[in-house]
């Protein structure tokens, strides 16, 4: 039986793909040590995740180990050797406001911790597909220089732009623009991804992620947009907008309309491909937009704090167009609605949030 490689098998993206993969017959082991833990303090633990994962799942394989560990890293692909099919590497510092306190250990969780996971996937299963979950932060700040007309609720992009109508493409610069220390060490493992493809002849694929969400997010104020606001509105605890009056607009990506593209891709797999993932103009939001619809949904007034000062390098307005995706994979389908995801969010929290 082929068998799938999950790493940050317990995070967000990391537990809804190994949901998805064991029910396609495959086998599937997961790579995760909680660093999420170490970066966000207790309320950003996986820990929960994992446990969940292992006594819901029949066929799940947990293997607490840090990606950039060459050794444990070597030693497991060695044993998986040609039964390895797919890797989803998932595992990473995900949040740029975290980077910037320690930019040695960000750049080696993502960029070293990539490179090892690639060169351990060219010495033991070349034909396997390697899936990078990468970000839209590797085009860095330019779209900020846009022109946007503001609304009441939205900054909105100018009708004239080439984005309008769909959103951003692969052809957005990744140059003369602002990444943050996180977007770099992304940026850095994003071109290790591609190159193996081009240079080894290896199924390598970047999806440029704008936000992912879902009820399986240990959302912290540091990382995961949607979830820690809606547990905010849940606990009835303060949320503080940061910058541009709350107006800026980001897509975003159920986990699980994100890993079909995964599945969707090894498929049919190509060598050192990149894609633009996210809501779309199907599914995207304001902060304020996103603090409303949490109020209509729950019934419950929010208390917002807001901030002038907007993060550094944080995008004004980022709506993917994944139209490439589409042509090249015409059986994917984007499923939830910025509606729906918020519900099934604040919905799934709820739940957990009331078991303790
Ligand atoms: N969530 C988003 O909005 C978003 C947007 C764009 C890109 N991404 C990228 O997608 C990926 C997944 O995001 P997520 O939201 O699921 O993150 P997450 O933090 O929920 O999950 C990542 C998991 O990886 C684990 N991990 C981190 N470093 C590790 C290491 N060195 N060794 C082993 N395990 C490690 C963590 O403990 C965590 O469980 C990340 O690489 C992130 O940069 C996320």
């Amino acid at each position: 039986m082929g068998v799938a490689l999950v790493t940050g098998s317990a995070g967000l993206v990391g537990a809804e793909s190994v949901r998805f993969l064991s029910e396609t017959g495959l086998e599937v082991v997961g790579v995760d040590n909680n660093l999420r833990e170490f970066f966000y303090g207790p309320t950003g633990s996986t820990e929960w995740s994992r446990k969940h994962l292992e006594s819901t799942i029949h066929k799940y394989r947990h293997v607490t180990a840090d990606i950039r560990d060459e050794k444990r890293m070597n030693a497991l692909f060695a044993e998986l050797g040609d039964s390895l099919e797919l890797i989803l590497h998932t595992a990473g510092q995900p949040s740029h406001e975290w980077a910037t306190q320690d930019p040695p250990m960000d750049f080696d969780v993502n960029a070293r911790g990539t490179l090892v996971l690639l060169e351990c996937a060219r010495q033991h299963s070349p034909k396997a597909s390697f899936v990078f979950t990468s970000t839209n932060k590797v085009y860095g700040d330019s779209i900020n220089r846009r022109v946007f007309e503001e609304l009441p609720t939205r900054w909105e992009i100018e009708r004239s732009s080439p984005f309008f109508e769909k959103g951003i493409d692969e052809t957005l610069t990744i140059d003369r623009s602002m990444h943050s220390i996180f977007g770099v060490s992304k940026t850095a493992a994003d071109l290790l991804v591609q190159e193996y493809g081009r240079y080894f002849g290896m199924n390598t694929v970047c999806f440029r992620c704008g936000c992912i969400t879902g009820p399986g997010h240990s959302g912290t104020v540091l990382h995961g947009f949607l979830a820690y606001l809606a547990i905010c509105c849940l606990k009835r605890e303060s949320y503080t907008v940061i910058g541009y009056k709350g107006k800026q607009v980001r897509d975003n990506i159920h986990a699980r309309d994100l890993v079909r593209m995964f599945w969707e891709y090894h498929q049919n797999p190509k060598p050192g491909v990149v894609y633009n993932a996210g809501g779309g103009r199907r599914a995207n939001c304001s902060v304020m937009e996103a603090i409303g619809l949490c109020e209509n949904l729950t019934g419950q007034k929010m208390n917002v704090v807001v901030r002038d000062q907007a993060r550094a390098g944080d995008h004004q307005w980022w709506i993917s167009d994944t139209s490439l995706f589409g042509r090249d994979y015409p059986n994917w389908q984007q499923n939830f609605s910025m509606e729906q995801l918020v519900q099934d969010v604040l919905t799934g929290l709820d739940k957990r949030l009331s078991k303790g």
